[in-house]
């Protein structure tokens, strides 16, 4: 109301010096916050145009009996139980439609719903409790920052100021009368007051928390709380409990009230899990007052004697020579989230207990076996578990004496499905029941009972052969074991494959590889497939059967790098080993290899022969020179006669035989006669048959220098001796010696032809002495 005149001047102020003063439109005031749910008067001037106004309000005409006309100049709207949160209202000249003005009016309440309590701060727990809390509810127009205050009777005393609908003041009431506050909320704009609001302190006073005390028992749990001492009235108290996961699990809630003179109290709690943690909360109030904070308490219940399961379980080992069998003995452990001091005894008694029997030994044992010692009789093990000396269980098992007369299972039968082991079996008499016990490693046993004449095996170790023992129950006594062994939990993959030998040639390759199963689970192999490829050749395959350890890979290529490696496939799976690179060769190295054989055959061939030249060439440099002077002159003797060899007897020295062999062909094929062999040191046969081989005279020449054959003279040795005393016809012999392929049958026939006289020398007559 109060911007209304200042606005009028405004307005009013320029039409005047516009000159336009009786034109003026206008309509205040401006802006407008009204309280929800107030009336208002807005007020329109006309003096611009003649005649009558309409109202609209968001451009809907307000209702005409809303509006009047004050005079000339001025009509009034008035809106009643107004309720719009924000809104436009507009004057318009009925005549021309015109718009001659507008404004806009907002809404604010004043705070409600007042609502206090009385409490502790965090250090003071008794007496007047010194925080007073207050909390409205108040729907602001949120461009427009409040402040709150909040007053308290008698004398409006201000306790606190906010700019939420929230205030803890440090204000201590006077708890035996009723109190009043109001909220006031002021902004730029506005500002409004709250109704009051009246409490009985009593009503808003939050007690502190109680204390809890949770004790835990074998079989019970007591929960023991105190209220706060202050107040001597009566009060309403809760105990809450629930198992403390991090799932939501159900909760239990107690109540039990308190009277006035009662300080505290307590409740029993039954039914609890064993070796659980467990929440504890418990809270309270005074009549018609707000319930306190709680106070948690978080407690690891003990171990319920009925839930201890011990399920205690014994294998038998065979006897030793006196009969002594070891038993161990085994059952469930106590949980370790269990809180304790758990000790477990066995006690071996005789079967069936003898009354003067004195021979109980109690064993102390470990925390799930113990190994005891029984001789061939019947007993049975009892054990124990105490907590202290709290004895939380026991449990008993039947050893059988050797050879006793016992039911035992039949035909055990096992099959494997995804790690779990199924076994069936025939029962031998009715029996109770059936303990199944087994083990993958000897040490660490797992057992169960069956009512029926199966089992499923389950949470085993992955490929692990496992053993598996049968034991009939029957009343307190147990048949004997039937086992069966190296029941696989599942069958796994073939073992490791590896390449152990590839051999290339030029295009093939042989390639041979092992198999290595660690695991007693390991699955049978059913085929290789061996892959190859060149870097930038297709992938092949050839795929041979499980008992193949090897492949001779055909059509490579020579010349190529080549990757090779080989799968195992067994019904299990397949492992594959690793890649293995070769390179085929140029050429096959077995035809490398004979030929290179043949080459090193042939080189030594004719490295020996070049020896036996050098060496035929020097024995015939060493040969004796004939002297001249020893020969004699004899008639050569008819070619018939020739045949004999050497028929000269004063040719004694056998040396001279050798003259014929030179002539005659038939001396190479007697070779083996005594006139050959005493020819001279070289045997003739190695003589011969140089001249049989290489008669080729341009080479001779050409070597020996040698004039034609024919013209054998005393002049052929002129050269290498000139003052050789020898005749032609020894000269042709000596030459043919020395020369081997030289050596002709021409020239002695010509000899033959022309000399019927021979001078045989006595050559050796020095070589000899030599
Ligand atoms: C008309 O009434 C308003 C108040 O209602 C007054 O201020 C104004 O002077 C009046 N005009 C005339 C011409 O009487
Ligand atoms: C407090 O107010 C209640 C009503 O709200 C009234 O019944 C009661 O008598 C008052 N107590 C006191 C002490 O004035
Ligand atoms: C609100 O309170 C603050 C500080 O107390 C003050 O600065 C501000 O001017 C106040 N606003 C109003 C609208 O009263
Ligand atoms: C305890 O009181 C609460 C309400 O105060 C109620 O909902 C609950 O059912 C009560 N519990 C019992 C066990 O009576
Ligand atoms: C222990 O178990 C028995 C039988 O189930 C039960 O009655 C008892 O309440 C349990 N004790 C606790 C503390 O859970
Ligand atoms: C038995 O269990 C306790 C705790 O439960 C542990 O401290 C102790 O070492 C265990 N003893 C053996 C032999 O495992
Ligand atoms: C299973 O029994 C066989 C035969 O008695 C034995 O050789 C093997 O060691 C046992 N295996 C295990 C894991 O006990
Ligand atoms: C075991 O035998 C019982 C009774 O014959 C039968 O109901 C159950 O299905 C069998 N279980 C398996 C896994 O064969
Ligand atoms: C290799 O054995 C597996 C498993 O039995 C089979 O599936 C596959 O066809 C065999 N491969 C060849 C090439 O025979
Ligand atoms: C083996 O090679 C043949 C073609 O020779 C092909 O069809 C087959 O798929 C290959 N096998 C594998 C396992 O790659």
């Amino acid at each position: 109301m109060y911007p209304f005149p200042a606005l009028l001047i405004l307005v009013v102020i320029p039409s005047i010096s516009d000159g336009q003063h009786e034109t003026t439109c206008n309509v205040v005031p401006k802006d407008q916050y009204i309280e929800v749910g107030s009336d208002t008067e807005i007020v329109c001037q006309t003096s611009c145009v003649p005649g009558k106004v309409f109202w609209t309000l968001n451009k809907i005409p307000v209702d005409e009996s809303l509006s009047h006309i004050t005079n000339s100049s001025h009509t009034v709207v008035t809106l009643r139980n107004f309720t719009h949160h924000i809104a436009t209202l507009e004057c318009s000249s009925v005549d021309t439609k015109q718009v001659l003005g507008g404004t806009t009016i907002r809404t604010y309440s004043k705070p409600g719903k007042i609502s206090c309590i009385l409490h502790y701060d965090k250090y003071f727990k008794s007496g007047v409790p010194q925080l007073l809390t207050c909390n409205w509810e108040h729907e602001i127009d949120s461009s427009l920052a409040v402040n709150y205050t909040v007053l308290i009777d008698p004398n409006q005393t201000k306790i606190c100021n906010s700019t939420i609908t929230t205030c803890t003041a440090k204000h201590s009431v006077d708890l035996w009368q009723n109190s009043t506050v109001t909220v006031r909320a002021r902004t730029t704009a506005w500002e409004a007051s709250s109704n009051t609001y009246t409490f009985n302190p009593y009503h808003i006073l939050k007690m502190s928390r109680p204390e809890i005390k949770v004790t835990t028992f074998y079989d019970h749990l007591l929960v023991e709380w105190n209220r706060s001492p202050t107040y001597q009235k009566k009060c309403h108290c809760q105990v809450q409990y629930k198992k403390a996961v991090n799932e939501s699990t159900p909760e239990w809630v107690l109540n039990k009230t308190l009277t006035s003179d009662q300080r505290g109290s307590n409740v029993t709690i039954e039914k609890l899990e064993s070796c659980s943690n467990y929440k504890f909360a418990a809270r309270c109030a005074l009549d018609k007052a707000p319930w306190s904070e709680w106070t948690n308490k978080t407690i690891l219940t003990k171990l319920n004697k009925s839930d201890v399961k011990l399920r205690l379980w014994r294998k038998v080992a065979e006897p030793e020579k006196n009969g002594i069998r070891k038993v161990h003995a085994m059952w469930v452990e106590i949980p370790s989230t269990c809180q304790g001091t758990f000790s477990y005894t066995i006690q071996q008694t005789p079967y069936p207990e003898s009354t003067t029997g004195v021979n109980n030994k109690d064993h102390i044992c470990g925390n799930s076996t113990c190994d005891v010692y029984v001789n061939q009789d019947a007993h049975r093990l009892h054990l124990t578990v105490f907590d202290n000396e709290h004895l939380l269980g026991e449990d008993s098992v039947y050893v059988p004496a050797i050879g006793e007369s016992l039911p035992e299972v039949t035909d055990i039968q096992t099959s494997t499905l995804e790690g779990v082991i199924l076994v069936r079996w025939k029962a031998p008499v009715p029996v109770g029941g059936y303990m199944i016990d087994y083990t993958h490693d000897g040490n660490h046993y797992y057992w169960k009972e069956s009512k029926y004449t199966n089992a499923t095996l389950f949470g085993l170790l992955d490929k692990k052969p496992y053993n598996i023992t049968i034991t009939p129950l029957f009343g307190d006594k147990t048949g004997h074991g039937t086992q069966v062994f190296q029941i696989c939990s599942r069958i796994g993959d073939p073992g490791n494959v590896n390449i152990s030998n590839v051999e290339p040639y030029d295009k093939s390759a042989s390639v041979s590889w092992i198999v290595e199963s660690q695991e007693a689970c390991s699955g049978a192999v059913v085929n290789y497939t061996i892959f190859y490829y060149t870097q930038k050749g297709p992938l092949l395959n050839v795929t041979v059967d499980g008992t193949k350890q090897g492949i001779l890979l055909e059509d490579l290529n020579p010349d190529t790098q080549y990757n090779v490696y080989v799968r195992a496939t067994a019904l299990t799976g397949a492992t594959k080993s690793t890649d293995r690179v070769f390179e085929t060769k140029t050429f096959d190295p077995r035809l490398m290899t004979l030929l290179s054989v043949c080459g090193s055959i042939t080189i030594f061939l004719v490295l020996s022969l070049g020896l036996w030249c050098a060496i035929q060439w020097k024995k015939f440099k060493e040969k004796p020179v004939p002297n001249p002077g020893l020969s004699s002159v004899a008639l050569w003797p008819s070619a018939s006669s020739r045949k004999g060899a050497c028929p000269f007897q004063p040719f004694s020295n056998p040396s001279e035989s050798l003259c014929d062999m030179v002539y005659t062909e038939e001396a190479q094929r007697t070779s083996t006669s005594p006139l050959a062999t005493d020819c001279n040191g070289n045997t003739a046969s190695e003589q011969t048959e140089e001249y049989v081989v290489a008669p080729d005279p341009v080479k001779s020449v050409e070597t020996q220098h040698l004039p034609s054959p024919g013209e054998s003279t005393a002049l052929i040795f002129s050269e290498n001796s000139p003052t050789s005393p020898y005749r032609s016809q020894s000269s042709v012999e000596t030459h043919t010696l020395r020369t081997s392929k030289q050596c002709k049958r021409v020239p002695v026939k010509q000899q033959e032809k022309a000399l019927t006289v021979y001078v045989t020398l006595d050559m050796f007559e020095q070589g000899q002495g030599r």
